[in-house]
């Protein structure tokens, strides 16, 4: 039998990695990548197999990572890198791509201007690669809760599984809906503290979006043009 290990990692911070962290590997400054602590892996052929890292400077045992300190410097097989705890900015630089992203210097300036913090009730669509959800989730937790949405169903399944990964799964619901042709649903109306659209075609949204903000909400979209 094979077990997977889900640890808080993304939900507070702690000394020591433990199996089911998500971890980041610090090789250089354009040199990241982020790993699940699981012992075994599937291959191409879907067998269970050693959970071994390729990296430029050799193999890494993810599983000698378990009982290491965040932030030491650990051996690879033909030199060393650091492993770093999570956080939503390095989840940025080393999440898996479905979407162009959000990166971290427009992210704290969303945040800001949306006025979002702990407690806040937070809308957001697309969902996209979560880049933009992991930081909100960080600042609206413990109390509030961020309801994204997008119209892809795989996009909307590896989010979920991601925020249940990293233990965050309880401040956030994802639902594959088309938010400019459905809106945002009924029990959102008058909510929102906040709402954010990073859409092709946002204009088709705000309506909707409008219904959902309380009085004191706030709105931003980003316009590519
Ligand atoms: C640029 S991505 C969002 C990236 C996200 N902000 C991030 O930082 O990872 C735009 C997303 O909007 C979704 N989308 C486009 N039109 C939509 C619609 N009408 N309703 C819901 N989602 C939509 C797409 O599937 C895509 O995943």
């Amino acid at each position: 039998m094979f077990f997977i290990f889900s640890s808080m990692s993304f939900d507070c911070f702690k000394e020591t990695i433990e199996l089911g962290d998500t971890v980041m590997l610090y090789l250089g400054v354009n040199s990241m990548h982020a790993l699940e602590v699981q012992p075994k892996i599937k291959n191409k052929k879907e067998e269970m197999v050693e959970n071994v890292f390729q990296t430029t400077y050799g193999a890494l045992k993810v599983k000698d990572l378990v009982g290491k300190k965040y932030g030491s410097k650990v051996e690879l097989s033909k030199g060393w890198a650091y492993v770093l705890h999570p956080t939503p900015e390095l989840w940025t630089l080393t999440l898996p791509h479905r979407t162009q992203i959000i990166y971290t210097p427009d992210i704290s300036m969303i945040i800001f201007q949306l006025e979002i913090r702990s407690g806040s009730i937070v809308v957001e669509a697309g969902t996209g690669s979560g880049s933009l959800s992991h930081a909100m989730i960080r600042c609206i937790k413990p109390g509030g809760h961020l309801f994204t949405f997008d119209f892809h169903s795989h996009r909307v399944s590896v989010a979920q599984a991601e925020f249940e990964s990293h233990s965050i799964g309880q401040y956030v619901t994802v639902e594959q809906r088309d938010v400019c042709r459905d809106g945002f649903g009924a029990q959102l109306q008058g909510k929102a503290d906040a709402v954010f659209l990073d859409l092709p075609h946002p204009w088709e949204a705000v309506a909707c979006a409008a219904s959902v903000i309380k009085e004191s909400g706030e709105f931003g979209n980003i316009v590519i043009l």
